[in-house]
């Protein structure tokens, strides 16, 4: 009889978790996977990139139709909402998307173990009365939504961004706490359907992390679409009554407060890894300052057969880095070599226009050493202009010596297709040069990203 049940037990089927299930058992290994969700996939198919994708396409044609973007092409049409039809194709996209997951766990003999899993010892967790013994266990359990303090989340008044895709009716005013990633897209969607939107964010600049320039165009391009932004501004204290709710802020600095009317408020300041109740204890493994999970350029833990990947370890909470880290981490396990270039991982922002970017930002670049950057706006980039999509810009950064690309940021509408080829530029250590002299389709919005190369060292030619 085999010494444990499995060779490998993922805990937690989102992109991190069914992905290394999928892939190690792809490599022969014997496999099954815990998930205490009804569906599989995770945040990112349940509550999070997909259902928010889907509102935010879904709100966009609205928009173009309710603005009079259409009319000025000639689509002369007055939109109609039916918010259950817009939802209710949303649940659909995820129903399709969790299911596709259900199938492929089959078509690759992956068993579902359904239950929240705890670990009993460093090869073996409980679900339900249930023991399961692995050789292998890797801890793929992601993160949930930071509280903010004195801050009730009702899911009705006060909503996290998984009460903020179900909303059923457009909130007439809608406070956001946190100009993060969730907070523009999800304001996006709801402000596009007719919401006064205003976001309060305590820094003095939205999205935190992205370069500076991208920062501030973010700003003006979200407060042209009638956002309000409170930057540099923090909440004291939220109450509801009668169904609405009363914001309290104030200069983050300190100084004079206001308040705030709103019928939805919705908090998103931020995620934090999901380790609580997962038995850390029992197997000796301890948290970093960030609650996250350590792990080694293997994703090996401190615990001999203990793996981690995801959220729930350090690095961006973005799906696509947990699906990379879920197949090296399968890898890794059956021998192979497993590599996760955290260099090279791009961040889309999916608004309109769309804010990507991967690499160094240029403030984190200079800091580094002498580098060179080519700027290039989207406004004289023709299919940009022909679309009437003329927010935005390319930004390349280079090295001053060497010509490497440290890093690229978009503004465009579809910036986060174009981040792709940067991405891959740079994963194969590209100079802007090699940008530059590639042939890019036109008219393609891409064309923007060659333009931007050929400014590192020379002229762009359409500015
Ligand atoms: P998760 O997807 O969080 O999956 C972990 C799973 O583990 C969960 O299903 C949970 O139920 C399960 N679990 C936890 N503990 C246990 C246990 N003890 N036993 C059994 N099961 C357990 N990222 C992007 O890259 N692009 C986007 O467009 C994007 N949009 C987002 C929009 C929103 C609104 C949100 C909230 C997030 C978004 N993200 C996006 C982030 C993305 O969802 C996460 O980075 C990604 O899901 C992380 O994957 P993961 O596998 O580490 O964890
Ligand atoms: P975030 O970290 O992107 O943004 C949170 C924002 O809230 C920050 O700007 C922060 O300064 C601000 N903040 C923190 N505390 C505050 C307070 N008390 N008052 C006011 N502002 C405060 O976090 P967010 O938006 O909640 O998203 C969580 C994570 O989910 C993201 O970091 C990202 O990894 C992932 N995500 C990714 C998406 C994508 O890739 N398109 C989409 C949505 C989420």
């Amino acid at each position: 009889m085999a010494e444990y049940d499995y060779d490998v037990l993922v805990i937690g089927a989102g992109p991190g978790g069914y992905v290394a299930a999928i892939r190690a058992a792809q490599l022969g290994l014997k496999t099954a996977c815990a998930e205490s969700r009804e569906t599989l996939g995770g945040t990112c198919l349940n509550v999070g990139c997909i259902p928010s994708k889907a509102m935010l396409h879904a709100s966009e044609y609205f928009y173009a139709a309710a603005s009079g973007e259409m009319a000025k092409m000639g689509v002369k049409v007055t939109p109609e909402l039916d918010l259950d039809a817009m939802h209710g194709q949303r649940r659909d996209s995820v129903k399709q998307l969790t299911g596709g997951i259900e199938f492929l766990f089959k078509k690759n003999k992956v068993d579902w173990i359904k239950g929240r899993a705890t670990f009993a010892s460093a090869h073996s967790v409980k679900v339900g009365d249930r023991t399961v013994t692995a050789k292998n266990i890797v801890i793929a359990t992601g993160s949930s939504v930071t509280p903010l303090p004195g801050v009730t989340v009702d899911q009705k008044v006060v909503v996290d961004s998984t009460g903020a895709l179900e909303l059923d009716k457009v909130p007439g005013k809608l406070v956001v706490i946190g100009g993060g990633v969730i907070g523009l897209e999800l304001g996006s969607v709801w402000g596009r359907l007719g919401a006064q939107v205003t976001v309060v964010e305590y820094l003095d600049q939205l999205l935190p992390g992205m370069d500076g320039d991208v920062r501030k165009e973010a700003a003006k391009i979200f407060k042209k679409q009638g956002m309000t932004l409170k930057l540099a501004t923090k909440v004291t204290g939220v109450t509801v009554k009668g169904g609405k709710a009363t914001v309290a802020v104030e200069p983050a600095a300190g100084g004079a407060g206001e308040t705030l009317e709103a019928d939805v408020v919705l908090v998103a300041i931020g995620r934090r890894p999901n380790t609580e109740g997962l038995g850390l204890d029992a197997i000796g493994l301890a948290v970093n300052a960030r609650g996250q999970i350590e792990t080694d350029h293997d994703f090996a833990t401190k615990v001999p057969g203990v793996w981690a990947i995801g959220d729930v370890i350090p690095g961006p909470m973005l799906a696509h880095k947990a699906e990379d880290e879920g197949i090296a981490v399968a890898e890794n396990i059956a021998g192979l070599t497993g590599i996760v270039n955290h260099d090279v991982i791009p961040g889309v922002v999916y608004t309109m226009p769309e804010f990507a970017g991967v690499g160094l930002t240029e403030e984190q670049a200079r800091e580094k050493g002498e580098i060179k950057v080519g700027k290039f706006p989207m406004l004289a980039n023709s299919r940009a202009k022909t679309n009437h999509q003329p927010d935005g810009f390319v930004k390349v950064i280079a090295d001053a010596k060497t010509d490497k690309v440290l890093g690229v940021w978009c503004v465009a509408s579809v910036a986060g297709t174009m981040i792709a080829q940067a991405a891959q530029a740079m994963e194969f250590g590209a100079t802007s040069e090699d940008i530059a002299y590639t042939c890019h389709a036109h008219p393609t919005h891409s064309e923007a990203i060659k333009e931007a190369a050929m400014a590192v060292t020379g002229k762009p030619i359409h500015i």
